[in-house]
C-alpha cells in the first residue's frame, strides 16, 4: 500500500486528480467511482480539469435501495450534480435501487462489472472500515448483493437527510471480490473520525472484522490521508 498524507481534504482532491490524470495517461477506460463526503474534492478537481471522460465508464460502488435516481439523496442524483453534468461518461452505471427483483439487479451489475474491467477503483471508507457498503463480516470474494446497513453507517449517514429515520435500512453493493479485481485502487480518508479505520486497515490484521484491511493484499493501492486521519498510523 502506497500512503500519501496530504494537509486537508483539498490537498488530497489534488493529490487524487494527479492520479486520475495517470489512469487517463495509460489508457484506462473504466472508473469505479464512489460517493459521498470525501470524494467531494476530487470531483471539483476533475470537473475543474481539462481531462475528457466522454471516451470512458463509470461504475459506481453502491446505491440505497428505495430511492429513486432523481431523489437529492440518492447516489445517482449525487454523481450527476458533483460530476456527470460536468464530466459526462460515455455511460455511467449505478445500482438500481428502485429494482422490483434485487437478486436479478445485482446479477444484472455483475455482469456490467465483468463487461467493464476497471483501471481505477476510487473509494472512501467507513468509521467501522467498510468500502463500499461492505460492512463488516462481508467476504472477501464478495461480488454485487444486497445488503443492510449497519446502525453506525445508518448514524454515520443521517447527517445527508432530515431525520436519521429517512435514512434508507438497505442498499445495493459492489461486492469485496469485485472491487479487488480493479487494476488499481485508490481509496481517501479524512478526517479524525476515520483515524481508527485507516490505522487498522494499514496495520491491523487482514480480516472480514475490517473490510478495507484487504487492500494490504492488493498489488496497486494507493491511500491518500489527510494528517488528522493519518494521526493513529505508527
Ligand atoms: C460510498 C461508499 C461508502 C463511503 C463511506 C465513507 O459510495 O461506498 O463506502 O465511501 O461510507 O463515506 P464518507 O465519505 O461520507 O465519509
Amino acid at each position: 500500500m502506497k500512503i500519501i498524507t496530504v494537509k486537508d481534504p483539498l490537498a488530497g482532491g489534488k493529490a487524487a486528480l494527479d492520479i486520475f490524470k495517470a489512469a487517463k495517461e495509460r489508457g484506462v477506460k473504466t472508473f469505479g467511482l464512489a460517493t459521498g463526503g470525501t470524494p467531494e474534492t476530487t470531483y471539483a478537481e476533475l470537473v475543474k480539469s481539462d481531462l475528457d471522460f466522454q471516451d470512458c465508464v463509470s461504475i459506481n460502488l453502491d446505491e440505497y435501495v428505495g430511492l429513486p435516481a432523481d431523489h437529492d439523496q440518492s447516489y445517482a442524483y449525487y454523481m450527476h450534480e458533483h460530476l456527470f453534468k460536468a464530466k459526462p461518461f460515455a455511460a455511467s452505471y449505478l445500482p438500481n435501487g428502485m429494482a422490483s427483483d434485487l437478486a436479478t439487479e445485482c446479477a444484472r451489475y455483475d455482469q456490467i462489472i465483468a463487461d467493464h474491467h476497471v483501471g481505477l477503483q476510487l473509494l472512501g471508507i467507513g468509521r467501522n472500515g467498510h468500502i463500499g457498503f461492505n460492512e463488516p463480516g462481508s467476504p472477501f470474494d464478495g461480488t454485487t448483493h444486497e445488503v443492510a446497513l449497519t446502525k453506525s453507517t445508518i448514524v454515520a449517514n443521517a447527517r445527508f437527510f432530515d431525520r436519521e429515520a429517512d435514512v434508507p435500512k438497505q442498499a445495493i453493493s459492489m461486492g469485496i471480490g469485485s472491487i479487488m479485481q480493479a487494476d488499481q485502487i485508490l481509496l481517501e480518508a479524512y478526517g479524525e473520525k476515520k483515524a481508527d479505520a485507516v490505522a487498522k486497515m494499514v496495520q491491523g490484521p487482514v480480516t472480514e472484522t475490517v473490510p478495507a484491511s484487504i487492500l494490504q493484499r492488493h498489488p496497486d493501492a494507493i491511500v491518500i490521508v489527510d494528517e488528522a486521519a493519518a494521526a493513529k498510523l505508527k
